[in-house]
């Protein structure tokens, strides 16, 4: 008799910042195992917890649990420097709580990726830059797959990590030196550091996939967070405007070495309202006061880079493509409270080009820029929702806009975020 499996995959439906670590923050006391599994330090967690603000970029959210395992899949591209701040700021405040594990096969995101990050979009120039959050993630994917990145185990052990690094930097200064026209970089100073980073990381280093492995047979809660979003997906979201890793449901696979029917239920975070950071097509992005009272209602900064958030409306058709492409089972729906006071709500439904009607998400960046929303406008409600225990309590308003997007989308909302503290969500059938 096999146990029952018992793993949540948790994923951005949006551009990201729809406030996952929350969410994830919230389910966290039945939840036995956290885990990420793509992406790096261009993640920015915002976890509320008895009134402190903790931003995590790479460590799971669970950490601030006690005795939970938190895990560092193979997929993830992992920034040492920033690891181990974020390690060592927890351990400074006794919250060193959880037993944290990092996956051997991970990639380690060098000083070379960043600098390579940051050369790479000045050379874009205006009109064709990402705007990447320059934390190396593009560079460090890019040596992944052309079999030149070091590993967490490359870097915990000091002769491979001198013999790797010695071919790798003979190529990366060729390229900072005739492309770039910068100085090439010396060996120690990229080699002395990255082998204090792997001896400072060398104790949490282990076998995850196993890990996993054992705790999924054993019926253990698992969480897989998702960092980043279903349209910043490196195949299926607005190429070239995206991460370089597999945000949708998919890369928590390739990830983590678990299988697909290893998976109870996906969880897709919704914004009640959308934003994007960088560049690339928003259909309702919204330049007028609407859009700028968004931005400052919901506090919408990048938790990673400062950068004020673009800001609209939310996008049925997009969030439609998002929940197949997800296999969405359930919704979390965060910062409705951020719609209290905004009139009537819009809420696009369609999309025009040329005197035609679209009512599909169209993938491919050219259609994308030129099309027009069509929206439907909800009517708003000015009640504070922020105290609000259950979803019969919500304004009649408020509850007919759930009830909107969970008929247009075909799925159930299970919680909804009214304020930015873990005890401010009303589990409506989680
Ligand atoms: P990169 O991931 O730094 O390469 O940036 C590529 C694109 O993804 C840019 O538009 C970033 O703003 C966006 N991005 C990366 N991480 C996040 C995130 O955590 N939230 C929202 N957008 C992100």
């Amino acid at each position: 008799m096999s146990t029952k499996k018992n793993v949540d995959l948790l994923v951005g439906a949006q551009w990201g910042d729809e406030g996952k670590g929350k969410v994830v923050d919230m389910l966290g006391s039945d939840v036995d195992v956290f885990v990420r599994y793509q992406g790096g330090a261009n993640a920015g967690h915002t976890v509320v917890s008895e009134g402190q603000k903790v931003v995590f970029h790479l460590l799971p959210s669970g950490m601030l649990y006690p005795g939970k395992l938190c895990i560092l899949g193979n997929g993830l591209v992992i920034d040492p420097e920033q690891f181990l701040n974020e390690v060592n700021e927890l351990l400074s405040r006794g919250q060193d709580k959880a037993r944290l594990a990092v996956s051997p096969h991970a990639h380690v995101v060098m000083p070379y990726h960043k600098m390579l990050d940051r050369l790479q979009e000045e050379a874009r120039g205006k009109g064709r830059k990402i705007g990447t959050t320059g934390r190396g993630i593009g560079p460090c994917y890019v040596d992944k797959y052309s079999r030149s990145g070091l590993r967490i185990e490359d870097i915990i052990n000091a002769d491979v990590l001198r013999e790797k690094l010695t071919y790798i930097l003979e190529e990366k200064n060729q390229i900072f030196t005739k492309l770039y026209n910068q100085r090439p970089l010396a060996f120690d100073e990229i080699y002395e550091p990255a082998k204090r980073w792997g001896e400072e990381i060398a104790p949490y280093v282990d076998d995850t996939r196993k890990m996993l492995r054992l705790a999924v047979d054993e019926g253990k809660h698992i969480l897989l967070e998702g960092a980043q979003a279903a349209l910043l997906d490196i195949d299926h979201g607005t190429y070239p405007y995206v991460t370089s890793s597999s945000t949708s449901a998919s890369g928590a696979f390739t990830g983590t070495g678990l299988a697909p029917n290893d998976l109870s239920r996906v969880i897709a975070v919704v914004k009640a309202y959308t934003t994007r950071v960088g560049e690339g097509p928003f259909p309702t992005e919204d330049f007028g006061e609407d859009g700028e009272k968004l931005r400052a209602n919901g506090g919408e900064y990048g938790a990673t880079t400062g950068r004020p958030r673009r800001c609209g409306w939310l996008d049925i058709p997009a969030l439609r493509y998002s929940m197949e492409l997800n296999g969405a089972n359930v919704i979390a729906l965060t910062k409705l409270d951020v719609l209290t006071g905004m009139g009537g709500i819009k809420v696009c439904t369609s999309y025009e080009r040329d005197g035609e009607n679209l009512t599909s998400w169209p993938t491919d960046t050219g259609t994308l820029s030129e099309i027009k929303p069509v929206y439907e406008i909800l009517p708003g409600w000015d009640e504070d929702i922020t105290n609000c225990k259950s979803f019969d309590e919500l304004p009649e308003n408020a509850k007919s806009y759930v009830k909107f997007i969970e008929n247009a989308l075909n799925v159930p909302v299970g919680l909804i975020g009214v304020g930015a503290d873990r005890m401010q969500t009303i589990n409506k059938g989680m």
